[in-house]
């Protein structure tokens, strides 16, 4: 089957299209027929090196960690998935082997495709989606329904801050987006009661206290916890080393600080996808590449200016 490689650490330039082995999926897990899959800053990160001491790639590597598609096959124990069925997942091993024409994924990180939703967006979902979720519901205690109070998203337009926004809002919090001057259309689109343009002058004077910010541009919580009010909630997936010591050393501050870091949860994808079927969150396409084009979405990503979720089609036309 073809696929995406890379056989070092490197950049886009080390990415090659090529023929791999088809995987076979072991007990509990599906193969999927993948139609899109998306590419997230993690997936270059990994491949740039940069995590090797803690998290290193088993060379040769087929990133990717969303996937969209139908189930080919099931492996030993799988009943509640059918051959057929239209199915996404954050996979949740090494580097994901996302980037492929089939790839297998657990069942417990799979959810069936809502109707109503593209392969497209549904490649979208998984792991910005869950990151939003889990740091605004988990981190940042945030009820999923009838959340009460300010929350301010930091990277509103990106790919995890664009899904945190709706998931806030849908809960009923007074959401207000942090965006460049270009994006304001989009993230009031999006449903935020307001928008602060961080390219602006003085962005955050005269700024009322929030009860939750969910950081997902940067980590340290310095300069963010004077705009928090006491017992709120600052949480960061893009955590420094200082939102891990002032998680840690300070359990009985006022202000509670978390790092996120994402679990991968088939039931959390349900989640996200009644929210879909409820008209309450929608993944924006930033822009979509077929698989050939894959090193062309890596710079797209590594840029850092996508608005919403970058795409590889796998299946054109999905
Ligand atoms: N911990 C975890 O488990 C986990 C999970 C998922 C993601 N992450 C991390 O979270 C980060 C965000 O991921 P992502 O997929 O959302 O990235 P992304 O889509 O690439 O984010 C790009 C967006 O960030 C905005 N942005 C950049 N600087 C900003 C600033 N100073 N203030 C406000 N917005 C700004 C950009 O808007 P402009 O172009 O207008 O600046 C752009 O829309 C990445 O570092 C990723 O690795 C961590």
């Amino acid at each position: 089957m073809k696929a995406i490689v890379y056989r070092s650490y490197g950049g886009p330039e080390k990415l090659e299209l090529t023929d791999i082995a088809q995987p076979s999926p072991g007990p509990g897990q599906l193969l999927i027929k993948v139609h899109s899959s998306s590419v997230n800053p993690i997936d270059w990160k990994l491949q740039s090196g940069a995590y090797r001491w803690v998290r290193p790639v088993r060379f040769p590597a087929t990133p990717g960690f969303d996937v969209a598609g139908e189930v080919a096959a099931v492996g030993a124990g799988v009943d509640d998935f059918a051959v057929g069925l239209r199915v996404h997942a954050r996979i949740a091993e090494g580097e994901g082997r996302g980037l492929a024409e089939y790839a297998v994924a657990g069942t417990d990180v799979s959810a069936p495709i809502p109707t109503g939703m593209d392969f497209g967006q549904a490649a979208g979902l998984p792991l910005a989606g869950m990151t939003a979720l889990q740091g605004l519901r988990n981190e940042c205690r945030m009820p999923l329904d009838g959340a009460k109070g300010r929350l301010l998203i930091v990277g509103a337009s990106g790919g995890v801050g664009h899904l945190a926004l709706q998931i806030g809002k849908a809960a009923g919090a007074h959401t207000v987006g942090v965006c460049s001057t270009r994006n304001v259309d989009f993230v009031r689109g999006l449903g935020a009661d307001a928008v602060i343009q961080y390219d602006r002058p003085n962005p955050y004077s005269d700024i009322e206290p929030f009860d939750i910010i969910y950081n997902c541009v940067s980590g340290d919580p310095g300069p963010w916890l004077p705009l928090l009010k006491k017992g709120g909630s600052y949480a960061s997936c893009m955590p420094s080393a200082m939102t891990f010591v002032r998680s840690m050393a300070n359990p009985l501050s006022s202000k509670r600080v978390r790092a996120v870091m994402l679990k991968p949860s088939g039931a959390d994808l349900r989640i996200l996808n009644r929210l879909f079927e409820a008209g309450k969150l929608r993944v924006a396409i930033d822009s979509r590449f077929p698989l050939a084009e894959t090193r062309k979405a890596w710079e797209r990503s590594q840029a850092g200016r996508a608005v919403g979720k970058i795409l590889v089609d796998v299946v054109s036309a999905s």
